[in-house]
């Protein structure tokens, strides 16, 4: 009988197996702590790699961008403008109108990146999203409208790292999430896009390109003047905050005015000898887009997670015989749990676990398992979810003792933007606590996160418009 020959696992007697099993998860979870002393250490090492990264010629594994942002908004900024922002799953475009006391109104659309265009050639992506904003441009309605024979202007949020050589000018150094085009990298990304859109037959200035955290740093400052920093939570994961210029040794030019500037940290490809990493994010790493990169990124944020708990789980299928005594083939296809999957298992609140098995019937096409197994399996989104959680407040604290505000004597606010953060309430809720722990709850008062949604398209929008133009259109 020619019938598919399966894996055949070598038998051992059932209850070996399940102490197997929970033999993996303890050894993971035993890896995976983040004991208050390790996070304080990453936090240091953090501050460590900080200095370093605003040095001229630093081999910190953090870029420490200079972003060109030197002054924020201040509520004056008045008038219509679009913002683009890439660096997700999705990219969205938006008109923004600006209404001088502070009062904004936004329309937007998003529109999802089929996978060819992430990974296509550089003129694939932005044709692309030019004729996705023309289509959005010739909406624009009575309510938002832009005088006719006015060249319109756009803040651009691109969200990966531009080593910039002023507000509205940079070159892609490096794609990160599941980007990757090569013919894009050292390429101005605001020169394509200039001319993706004149091919497109829109009249549009770039008037200012930024990353996706320095604009909700813009966009958090402007209706909350205490924020001193911004963080990312999605697909990805970075922080900016506020610098002083003279602790930026490799900043060249004449002093700005405000005597400060934004860095965008790039936090995602930060190291440290103390980060919990396992055999598991190896092997994460070793499959992923980008081997010994982002490896920070890669152990917190939404494109991985799920990814993680799927490589736990095909470990206790392939030597616990977790799921009987084959491997559930589909557990094999890297990227078949998402986070947002193992968000739902994660939240089950129905006594039985009803929607683990649905998600593992879904997804994995894994039936029949047993309430144990579905405990399991939620115990493994906990620690997966804990370590990532809790290393974000470790960043956090590092910008807060790099600044010396981490004893919490005044109050200090930072803009959180993402889905992971907006969407996940237990990592959410993990990484409050943990912020809790490592401040001490005194000082913790005075430290505030804050969640702005979008503040990144709006923030791009300001800086867009407290950048005039130069040259005045349409010169007779
Ligand atoms: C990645 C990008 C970074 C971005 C972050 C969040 O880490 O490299 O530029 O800010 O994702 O979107």
């Amino acid at each position: 009988r020619a019938a598919p020959r399966k894996r055949k696992l070598t038998s051992l007697p059932l209850f070996s197996y399940q102490t197997k099993a929970m033999e993996i998860l303890r050894e993971f979870e035993e890896k995976c702590k983040t004991s208050v002393a390790k996070l304080q250490q990453v936090a240091d090492d953090m501050v460590i790699e900080m200095r370093k990264g605003l040095a001229p010629d630093s081999d910190s594994t953090l870029k420490m961008l200079i972003s060109y942002v030197s002054n924020l908004p201040t509520g004056d900024e008045d008038g219509i403008f679009y913002a683009l922002d890439l660096g997700g799953t999705n990219f969205r475009v938006l008109r923004v109108k600006l209404g001088g006391g502070g009062e904004v109104r936004t329309e937007f659309k998003e529109v999802p990146i089929p996978q060819s265009r992430m990974t296509g050639t550089c003129n694939e992506l932005f044709d692309f999203i030019a004729g996705k904003l023309a289509e959005f441009v010739a909406t624009e309605g009575e309510d938002l409208q832009i005088a006719p024979g006015t060249q319109r202007e756009l803040g651009f949020t691109f969200s990966f790292p531009v080593e910039q050589t002023s507000i509205d000018r940079g070159t892609l150094e490096t794609w990160t999430k599941g980007f990757n085009i090569q013919d894009a990298l050292n390429k101005d990304m605001v020169i394509e896009l200039t001319e993706a859109m004149e091919e497109a037959g829109l009249d549009m200035r770039v008037a200012a390109l930024v990353n996706d955290t320095v604009g909700t740093l813009a966009g958090g400052k402007y209706s909350n003047p205490d924020v001193i920093a911004a963080v990312i939570l999605g697909t990805g994961t970075n922080a900016a905050y506020i610098e002083r210029v003279d602790a930026i040794p490799k900043w060249e030019g004449p002093p700005p005015e405000s005597g400060e500037m934004v860095i965008n940290m790039e936090w995602g490809s930060f190291q440290s000898p103390h980060l919990p990493l396992t055999e598991y994010d190896e092997s994460l790493d070793a499959n992923s887009k980008n081997p010994g990169k982002q490896i920070f990124e890669k152990m917190i944020s939404g494109m991985y997670l799920g990814e993680i708990v799927r490589l736990v789980l095909l470990k206790m299928a392939q030597e616990a015989r977790f799921f009987g005594d084959t491997v559930p083939p589909k557990l094999e296809e890297s990227s078949v749990l998402t986070t947002p999957n193992m968000s739902v298992m994660h939240h089950d609140s129905t006594g039985d676990l009803e929607e683990v098995a649905t998600i593992l019937k879904d997804k994995l096409e894994i039936s029949d398992t047993s309430l144990d197994m579905r405990k399991v399996i939620v115990a493994l989104c906990e620690i997966v979810t804990t370590r990532g959680a809790r290393l974000s407040a470790a960043g956090i604290l590092g910008i807060l003792k790099k600044l010396g505000r981490d004893n919490g004597d005044q109050k200090s606010v930072i803009a959180m933007d993402g889905g992971l953060f907006e969407h996940y309430e237990k990592f959410r809720n993990a990484m409050q606590n943990a912020m809790d722990e490592l401040l001490g709850e005194e000082a913790s008062k005075n430290i505030i996160i804050e969640q702005s949604s979008d503040g990144s398209g709006l923030g791009a929008a300001l800086l867009a418009a407290s950048n005039p133009r130069i040259a005045e259109q349409n010169e007779s």
